[in-house]
């Protein structure tokens, strides 16, 4: 059946992972492969065209990080049964960003920014916890959650905050969320008066300026530089802000670190004006040249920062799990509002993530993906290179899970991002990310799910494709 689907063509300079890749993708969208079908073993495709079998596994890894494939261990790959959802020409021709929102195959989009590996998460161990719960919780699992979030797992993010990231904090500062954004509105909905003032870095996460705005802030852009936020420049422009919003650990999406001179007069300039620093923590984890800088919550002596945490980056987005830990003297104020409108997160994955937490997984997980991730930034790093060469300057930073790399002067990125949506990479103009202050154009490019320096230099090709 397979020898139709793939045919390669020696004399052709693509790399021949990249044809194989090209042809099964070809075939997927003009439905010759349909979903559910089993393509062929590695190794038997490997042998019928004469190749080394890392050959064909780089572009099978390539077609399961991007949700074409499905591995199924010893019952074989298939094409993803999610496919048929999709109509073949969204295959071939990848679909605008909203309709790609809802469309998208399973799994990280290639480059897609802010995605944990999720070829490597520990999904065995996570189903056995998740049964466990499951069989033994009885009533428990059925009934409404503590509207604070399960206190098991505040005391286990508690005791990993005061190990990890500095922060003395006691279970009930602790508020569990669904997500960031849920944090954020449940801050401004507590503490915020209509159009109150926020200091906002620029460039800055688009996600908090939406639910910023939607929640009636008044947002001040601040320059970020080397040194991340611009404080002098920030007390400057708008000393009367009632809040600061910061990414102080690496900034979103600069990647570089608040310096401590900065953090001390961010916290100076809190104190005296009593008003609110958010601290958004949401990667910090993720460092390679050392180990993760302490937050800025833990030089808080005067309780203004609230913190927020996600497990969205250290495990997986579809958890839906974050947390804010919050001053003591403002803890009565954010319960009352919980009890009044709770934000519930569900009691079997909040019941499972402690048993994660508190059996060691956690840490275990987390190791090995600062090592897994230093790699995987290399291979996109010297692929980058190695395919690009004096077009793009890479910005490489102590942490993260994304490269920024600079275009040359008169390159738009926006159209670079554009070309690339429309070939299915999902890469991010720098641009679009300021608000007021311009600068020089750049891309970012998510690391975390190239799986090799093979299917480095292929995303690599295909963006050069794509942007030619
Ligand atoms: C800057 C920043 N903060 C926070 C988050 C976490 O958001 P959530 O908890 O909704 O996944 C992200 C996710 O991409 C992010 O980029």
């Amino acid at each position: 059946m397979m020898k139709p689907v793939v045919q390669l063509d020696h004399s052709q300079t693509t790399p021949l992972f990249l044809q194989i890749y090209q042809r099964l993708r070809q075939a997927i969208a003009e439905g010759r492969l349909k979903p559910g079908d089993r393509v062929p073993p590695m190794r038997n495709l490997a042998t019928e065209l004469n190749l080394a079998r890392g050959t064909v596994e780089a572009a099978y890894q390539m077609l399961i990080s991007e949700g074409y494939l499905l591995p199924r261990g010893p019952a074989g790959t298939i094409v993803s049964p999610q496919l048929a959802h999709q109509r073949p020409r969204q295959l071939a021709t990848p679909a605008p960003p909203i309709a790609s929102v809802q469309q998208r195959p399973a799994g990280a989009l290639a480059f897609q920014m802010g995605m944990p590996a999720l070829d490597v998460f520990p999904q065995s161990i996570w189903a056995r916890l998740l049964n466990r719960r499951q069989r033994e919780d009885g009533i428990a699992t059925l009934t409404y959650p503590d509207p604070q979030g399960y206190s098991a797992l505040r005391e286990a993010i508690a005791a990993y905050l005061g190990v990890s990231r500095g922060i003395a904090c006691t279970p009930e500062q602790i508020f569990i969320c669904p997500g960031y954004r849920s944090a954020l509105a449940r801050i401004c909905r507590v503490l915020m008066q209509p159009k109150e003032a926020w200091w906002f870095e620029d460039p800055g996460y688009f996600h908090a300026k939406d639910c910023l705005l939607e929640n009636d802030a008044n947002l001040v852009p601040i320059p970020v530089d080397t040194g991340g936020i611009n404080i002098e420049a920030a007390i400057d422009q708008r000393p009367d802000a009632r809040f600061a919003l910061v990414t102080p650990a690496h900034q979103s999406p600069l990647g570089v670190s608040l310096t401590l001179s900065r953090r001390l007069a961010l916290l100076d300039w809190a104190n005296r004006q009593q008003a609110w620093v958010v601290e958004d923590d949401y990667d910090s984890e993720y460092r390679y040249v050392s180990r993760p800088l302490p937050a800025l919550k833990s030089l808080d002596d005067g309780g203004r920062v609230l913190y927020i945490g996600t497990f969205s980056k250290v495990l997986f987005p579809g958890l839906r799990l974050a947390y804010l830990v919050l001053p003591e003297a403002v803890q009565e104020r954010f319960l009352i509002e919980t009890i009044r409108c709770p934000h519930d997160c569900p009691y079997l994955l909040q019941a499972t993530l402690t048993d994660f937490i508190t059996q060691g997984h956690f840490s275990r997980h987390l190791r090995k993906m600062r090592s897994l991730y230093a790699q995987r930034r290399e291979y996109l790093c010297q692929a980058l290179k190695e395919v690009f060469g004096n077009r793009l300057r890479i910005d490489l930073q102590a942490g993260g899970m994304h490269l920024l790399a600079y275009l040359e002067a008169g390159e738009r990125d926006k159209v670079w991002a554009d070309k690339a949506l429309m070939a299915g990479l999902s890469i991010q103009a720098l641009s679009s990310w300021r608000q007021s202050i311009t600068g020089e154009p750049g891309i970012m490019l998510g690391f975390t799910n190239v799986s090799s320096p093979e299917h480095a230099q292929i995303l690599a090709e295909r963006l050069r494709f794509a942007v030619q």
